[in-house]
């Protein structure tokens, strides 16, 4: 792997070096579902969690407008998007970012969503196959969203398959969902595996959803909704953070997320 590749790697999943998990924080639902409950005001909502994450996901159009210049977080840029939660099939994706604009944006990563199963598997496999060739050329890393769309069915075989293929086409790191035997998605996976959180669920779940991908094998999460509709977001990220870099159990991260119950007042924890 090459110099740029791998510090770019390192600065988007900072536990990587370390054998820590790390969270990367995503808030890229708009570009396609425009205003999110949660994030309606991007920035409102997005700047207090900052301090608090890893690296940030999201589109080329939140970055530029709410998040401000001078922050030093590592960026993993959406490049794919195509469609809106209008339509019946969400697969019919591309690639509408360029790799000179990513890196204009000083992005550490791109991401891309392959739709495996889906109506444009096709064309979003060769269309995340050239991304890899252009975003390997600058070293930048490049991130698979798998397994995204109305009616996947999200088990092992599925999920394995659809982050395999990914890893076979050349992704850096595989975003994925936890499922009952994610241990074996992740044997079969040889790049760093993120999972999403998905529909918001209650905190103890979440934190119980993320502790069982770090245990099992998850280089952390790529979370959303569960971080930023949660009562008390900062609260919530650093329960999440307290899973995924410090091992703590799920009960110790729900306390942490009930006595911190009061915003964000509370400085990073690490
Ligand atoms: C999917 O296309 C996007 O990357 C989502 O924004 C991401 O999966 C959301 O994370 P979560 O499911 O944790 O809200």
């Amino acid at each position: 792997m090459n110099w740029g590749l791998r510090n770019r790697l390192d600065r988007v999943l900072p536990g990587l070096p370390n054998g820590t998990g790390s969270v990367m924080f995503a808030i890229d639902h708009g570009y396609f579902m425009g205003p999110t409950s949660g994030l309606e005001d991007p920035r409102k909502t997005i700047v207090p969690l900052l301090p608090h994450a890893d690296s940030l996901m999201l589109s080329r159009g939140i970055l530029q407008n709410s998040i401000p210049k001078r922050t030093n977080i590592p960026i993993v840029l959406r490049v794919s998007s195509g469609n809106s939660i209008l339509n019946e099939d969400l697969s019919n994706e591309e690639l509408c970012v360029s790799i000179e604009d990513a890196i204009r944006l000083n992005a550490s990563a791109v991401a891309f969503s392959i739709y495996i199963g889906g109506a444009y598997e096709h064309q979003t496999i060769v269309e995340f196959s050239k991304l890899v060739n252009d975003a390997h050329r600058y070293g930048l890393p490049v991130l698979a969203v798998t397994a995204v769309g109305k009616d996947m069915n999200r088990d092992l075989r599925y999920l394995s398959l659809a982050s395999r293929i990914a890893v076979e086409l050349g992704a850096d790191i595989v975003k994925t969902y936890y499922c009952d035997g994610f241990n074996e998605l992740i044997a079969a996976c040889p790049v760093p595996v993120v999972i999403a959180g998905g529909k918001k669920l209650p905190e103890a779940e979440a934190l119980q959803l993320a502790h069982n991908a770090v245990q099992q094998g998850a280089a952390g999460v790529d979370m959303g909704r569960n971080i930023f509709q949660p009562e008390a977001p900062v609260a919530m990220i650093q329960a999440v953070r307290g899973v995924v870099h410090k091992n703590l159990s799920p009960k110790e991260a729900y306390d942490l997320y009930l006595t911190r119950e009061d915003g964000d007042e509370h400085p990073a924890d690490s």
